[in-house]
Formats: structure tokens, C-alpha cells, sequence
């Protein structure tokens, strides 16, 4: 099989240092590691948010570094899906508008979807991430839980062939952090592909791989059963000492 995502001796001067790594599709990795060691860099090389010094990047195959910026825009908004720490809701739109907004971005380029279609897509998944109620309310009008798991609807409506999250539980509290990784892991066993950056050894430990990043490079990698298999105090327990042993 294809790899979905592979990442060749990727360099960012001065911080990442020939990464390499490759996602299946339908896996769920979680990359920690140090603040400043160059997770956030990582995760934006990958969605071509900016030229490695060197390196290459592959989606499905084609290579994603090295083309034009425009190209690289249309590939976030078409196959990439984002989750961010800071949520970065529109506070003008209610929630279900701010869900259709990527969608509305990429059929102004494919006119593919009529808006009675992707208003039904939008709802769909509101409903299956327990937020449909909230469609109407305004972003102040919800839970940090609720909104996060509102931005995943929205990174999912362009049917991305991955989601790409940086500390997407960065700024919630425990339930609502473990809501959110309820739904990534649902979403996962599913069929979606994700890599996310956690400093969070529970949120990792829901993941199927770790990968471990020191002074931009890879340095360590822990595989974990699948997610949802084996109780979460057990994978986490697992994820603890080898974070240990790394020198976490
Ligand atoms: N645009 C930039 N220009 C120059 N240096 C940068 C830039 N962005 C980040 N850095 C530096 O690169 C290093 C890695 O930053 P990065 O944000 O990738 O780390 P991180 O692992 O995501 O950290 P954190 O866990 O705190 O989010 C840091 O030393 C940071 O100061
Ligand atoms: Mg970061």
C-alpha cells in the first residue's frame, strides 16, 4: 500500500533537521516533544505552509514541496483538514456558517457541491460530533469543548485526506480535552488520517503511533495498540515511561 503522507529528510534551517516519516493512510500519530523543539514547524511544513530548505513532502504519491504556492493553497483547502490550539472562528457567522466557510472557499474553485448538499454535509457531522443543537449560536455562546469540536467539523467539510491538528486540546480542561479526543478517535476509526502535536501524554496515548522530536529531529518513535483498543490509564501509563526514558 501507498503511503498516504511521507516526509523525506525534510530540513527548515535553523529548526528542523532531516525529519523522515511516513503515515498510512486511516493512522492517527501524535508528535510530542520539547516546546521550541520544532513540532509546530513540522506540522507546517507538511501542510506546505511554507518552503523546507530541503526535503520533500508527498501526499498520496505527489510531491507537495517544490510547487507553487497557489498549487500548495489549493491542496490545504482541498485535502487537508486544520485544527488549531486557538480556535479562529469568525465572530460574526454562528456556528454552522462558520462550518460551511472552507466549503464555500473551495466551491468557488469547483462548483461541484449545491449548498442544500454541503448544508446537509455541515449538519451531518454536527450531529455525529454532538453539536447540532448549537448551529445557530453565535461562537460566545458554547463551551471551549463545543467550539473545538465545531472546528473539527469544519476541517472535515471538504473531505480531507488527512486532519492535521496543532495542541488541539491545548486550550480546554480535562472533560472537554477528552470529549475532543473522543472525537478524533471516532473520526480515526472511521477512516479519517490524522497527525496532531499534543504536550499531553492522555492525548497521545489515545494515538496508534508517537513520534518524538528533539532539537528538530526525530528521535524516538512508540507504537501503541490501535486506537480505541486497551483501557486509556493503561496506554497512557505506557506513553509516561517512554516519554521517561526520552528524557521528557
Ligand atoms: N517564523 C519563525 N522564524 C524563526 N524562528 C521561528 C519561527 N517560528 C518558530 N521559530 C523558532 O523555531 C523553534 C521551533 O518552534 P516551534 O513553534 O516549531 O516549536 P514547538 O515544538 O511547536 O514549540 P511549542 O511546544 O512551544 O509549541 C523555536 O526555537 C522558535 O523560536
Ligand atoms: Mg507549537
Amino acid at each position: 500500500m501507498e503511503d498516504l503522507l511521507r516526509v523525506e529528510a525534510l530540513c527548515r534551517e535553523p529548526i528542523l533537521d532531516r525529519v523522515s516519516f511516513t503515515m498510512n493512510s486511516g493512522e492517527m500519530v501524535a508528535i510530542m516533544g520539547p516546546s521550541g523543539s520544532g513540532k509546530s514547524t513540522l506540522l507546517y511544513q507538511v501542510a506546505g505552509m511554507d518552503q523546507p530548505t530541503s526535503g520533500r513532502v508527498y501526499l498520496a504519491g505527489q510531491e507537495i514541496t517544490g510547487i507553487s504556492e497557489e498549487k500548495r493553497a489549493e491542496i490545504r483547502l482541498h485535502r487537508m483538514g486544520f485544527v488549531f490550539q486557538q480556535m479562529n472562528m469568525m465572530g460574526k457567522l454562528n456556528i454552522l456558517d462558520n462550518i460551511l466557510l472552507p466549503a464555500a472557499e473551495a466551491n468557488r474553485v469547483l462548483h461541484n457541491r449545491s449548498k442544500l448538499e454541503l448544508r446537509k454535509e455541515a449538519e451531518s457531522l454536527m450531529q455525529k460530533l454532538s453539536v447540532l443543537e448549537l448551529k445557530e449560536r453565535s461562537i460566545t455562546e458554547v463551551s471551549g469543548g463545543q467550539l473545538q469540536r465545531a472546528c473539527i467539523c469544519r476541517s472535515m467539510i471538504n473531505r480531507p485526506e488527512i486532519l492535521l491538528a496543532d495542541e488541539p486540546t491545548g486550550a480546554l480542561n480535562k472533560s472537554a480535552a477528552a470529549e475532543v479526543m473522543d472525537t478524533f478517535v471516532k473520526l480515526n476509526q472511521e477512516g479519517t488520517t490524522i497527525l496532531l502535536v499534543t504536550h499531553d501524554s492522555k492525548v497521545a496515548g489515545r494515538c496508534g503511533r508517537i513520534l518524538y522530536l528533539l532539537d528538530g529531529r526525530i528521535c524516538g518513535e512508540l507504537l501503541l495498540q490501535r486506537p480505541g483498543a486497551g483501557t486509556q490509564k493503561r496506554r497512557e501509563e505506557t506513553v509516561n515511561q517512554w516519554l521517561e526514558m526520552m528524557g521528557w
